[in-house]
């Protein structure tokens, strides 16, 4: 059976960048053009566009847009590049997790600074390689989905926590991407989705995404999944990363390392689903990976009520870090990454640069 997922999350259309908004799926489903670069930042911080890959290509889009702004009015291309390099800083202090915005936006600027003639054919050029990275994207994805689909058991109960899906890249998905290709070729395989407190991806954004597809998925929350890996009812665990530092120590959503050590005891194998872009070769180990705090209503709040002693104290890290010992592999478009990942993390990414 082959598999062809409909959602486009984020897409360059007409010189803005639409995308769907993720705070009120599954509720409603609706998209949101985004204009101007101070747009996009919101976007990006509010969370209508989250996941690491698709945060990239907002960034980069971002770029784009502050390019066509400044093209109108600034006629002097020193100025314009200054001036776009400014816009570029303000898109990457929007979320300080995932590398893949860092990356993109990067990538924009290097292209710009790289570009001959004017400031209308510099911003021709961002938008040309906007669009590319947005159908790349796509196709990384559907290469880490046949790696990765070989090395599900036939029949498996895939665990996976947060959404590293369609939702979370440019379509496809990242670990999702891995389960549409394993059911693809085998339909008996079944997903047991954490939800993923505090901001429920997992409930709002992978069932949604599993089940529009027919992929068997069971609900759980957080605190669940041990006791179901007790019981023999989970074969693996797939998620995303948002970094993966030069020894593989991997960042991911909050409650990943608690899902990574309950694999470990259980015996279970637990594998990173992401592309080389995720990879931060600057960054040594986890320890160094900048975690995002975020709003404390997060916490103290469901569906805008209080849930809490008002004068609780509250702390809200939106990621944490798997140590390198617990992954198993790491899915990524050129093959499977393994131990030790000091090595193999360092030679696949070197095998990016040096094709880009
Ligand atoms: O805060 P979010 O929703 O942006 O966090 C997303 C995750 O942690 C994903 O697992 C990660 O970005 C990988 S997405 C392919």
């Amino acid at each position: 059976m082959a598999f062809k997922s409909k959602i486009k999350t984020i897409e360059w259309v007409e010189n803005k960048s639409r995308m769907i908004d993720q705070t009120i799926l599954p509720k409603e489903f609706k998209t949101v053009d985004i204009t101007t670069t101070e747009e996009m930042y919101r976007a990006i911080k509010d969370m209508i566009v989250r996941g690491a890959p698709a945060i990239g290509i907002a960034g980069a889009h971002g770029v784009a847009l502050g390019a066509i702004e400044l093209s109108k009015t600034e006629k002097n291309k020193e100025e314009f590049l200054n001036k776009l390099a400014q816009k570029a800083e303000y898109l990457k202090s929007s979320r300080p997790t995932a590398v893949n915005l860092m990356w993109a936006v990067d990538k924009q600027m290097q292209l710009a600074n790289q570009t001959q003639g004017s400031s209308k054919e510099i911003t021709k050029a961002l938008i040309e390689n906007g669009i590319k990275l947005e159908n790349e994207d796509i196709e990384i994805n559907k290469k880490m989905g046949d790696y990765g689909a070989e090395v599900v058991p036939k029949g498996a109960a895939i665990l996976t926590h947060c959404n590293a899906g369609a939702l979370a890249t440019v379509g496809y998905g990242t670990a999702l991407g891995v389960i549409r290709s394993a059911y693809a070729k085998d339909p008996t395989i079944k997903v047991f989705a954490d939800e993923t407190r505090p901001r429920q991806q997992g409930a709002r954004l992978t069932t949604w995404e599993l089940t529009q597809d027919g992929i068997p998925t069971t609900l759980i929350t957080d605190g669940m999944c041990s006791y179901f890996m007790s019981k023999g009812m989970i074969d693996m665990v797939i998620v995303g990363a948002d970094r993966i530092a030069a020894n593989g120590d991997t960042a991911n959503k909050i409650g990943t390392y608690t899902v990574a050590i309950a694999a470990k005891y259980h015996n279970i194998p637990f594998y990173i689903a992401a592309p080389l872009s995720t990879i931060d070769l600057n960054i040594k180990s986890g320890k160094e990976i900048p975690i995002e705090e975020r709003n404390h209503e997060e916490v103290t709040h469901i569906n805008g009520d209080w849930i809490c002693a008002k004068n609780v104290n509250i702390i809200n890290p939106g990621f944490d870090v798997t140590p390198n010992e617990l992954i198993t592999g790491i899915i990524t478009e050129k093959g499977i990454l393994k131990p030790d990942y000091t090595k193999s993390v360092k030679s696949a990414f070197n095998e990016l640069m040096h094709k880009s």
